[in-house]
């Protein structure tokens, strides 16, 4: 049996009117590969999708039991140029920055941090066996916003809201809002929507979503189905389904065909030149050349420091 923190649950304050749902585009297999010091992960979001799925720039999913697929961690490493959201569902990872921040990252808790101008940081397991499972997502900065100061949150279980639905499902919202209940974070300009979904069998769940978001699906537990007659799309566990861009649609109804969890996560595109380098992410080649180099010479420290807190 799957433990989970329990956790105190909210009302629905408001019912999510959905008219007609958005429909799947593709089904997308992730990628097995591995980060940091041999971390494996899935890479769910990869590049050749960064235009498609726009503000979101990446996302990973990991989730073993071998102590030797997550025992090297991340390591120091730097970031500069976009915010990276990373959610725990079972583990703890010990985070440091070049700031000075330390925190825990743990059961059912995220950690939300805007890189901006630069951060050093390393993500290390604290635990030598068990169960490690979570997310990372990236979130692409405005190009007006790339060199901010740096900022982190960070968020234990209990700080994310937690929806109990009539139909026996929960919402965590992470970010955005979802029937009626604001999430832990609000940012402007990409407004990100991020919602951990659980779905009893045959239950249907609706969001309302802007029209001009992005939006996906991500399936980890059990499987879903999106859409009506022969729009109808099933995502299985361990699949991100791509929903489209409908001019008429104002959400996305999901229903589910088993027992249910996944992410809902949906952002309004930058619609601006996207140039990466590994861990940076800015708008130009320029600019990137300038990030290597305030790198080498150690000015992400700097940055970090004097901003930081
Ligand atoms: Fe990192």
């Amino acid at each position: 049996m799957e433990t989970r923190t329990p956790l105190d649950t909210v009302p629905a304050t408001a019912q999510e009117t959905v008219q007609r749902s958005r429909t799947v585009d593709r089904v997308v297999r992730g990628i097995a590969t591995s980060d940091g010091a041999g971390v494996k992960l899935t890479r769910v979001l990869t590049q050749n999708l960064q235009r498609r799925l726009d503000p979101f720039l990446m996302l990973d999913a990991f989730g073993t039991d071998s102590k030797d697929d997550y025992i090297g961690g991340f390591p120091d490493h730097p970031h500069r140029g976009f915010e990276t959201i990373t959610y725990m569902l079972a583990g703890r990872m010990r985070h440091r920055d070049s700031a000075g921040n330390e925190g825990l990252l743990q059961n059912g808790g995220a950690q939300w941090m805007v890189a901006g101008a630069g951060v050093v940081h390393s993500e290390m397991p604290e635990q030598e066996d068990g169960r490690m499972e979570g997310f990372q997502l990236w979130l692409n900065l405005p190009a007006a916003d790339k060199m901010t100061a740096p900022w982190y949150r960070d968020m234990p279980a209990e700080a994310i809201p937690t929806v109990a639905l009539d139909n026996g499902g929960t919402v965590r919202v992470l970010a955005g809002a979802s029937h009626g209940v604001a999430g832990a974070v609000t940012r402007p300009v990409t407004e990100p929507v991020y919602l951990d979904v659980h779905l009893p069998a045959g239950q249907q769940f609706r969001q309302a979503l802007p029209a001009g978001h992005n939006a996906f699906v991500y399936v980890y537990r059990g499987e879903l189905s999106i859409g009506e007659g022969s729009e109808k799309a099933v995502v299985d566990a361990q699949r991100m389904g791509v929903l489209d861009n409908a001019d008429k649609a104002d959400g996305v109804i999901v229903n589910a065909e088993s027992d249910v969890r996944f992410l809902l996560i949906a952002g309004q595109p930058l619609g601006e030149p996207i140039a990466q380098y590994g861990p940076f992410v800015m708008n130009t080649q320029e600019q990137i050349y300038q990030t290597l180099a305030d790198f080498r010479d150690g000015r992400f420290a700097t940055i970090a420091a004097s901003t930081g807190g």
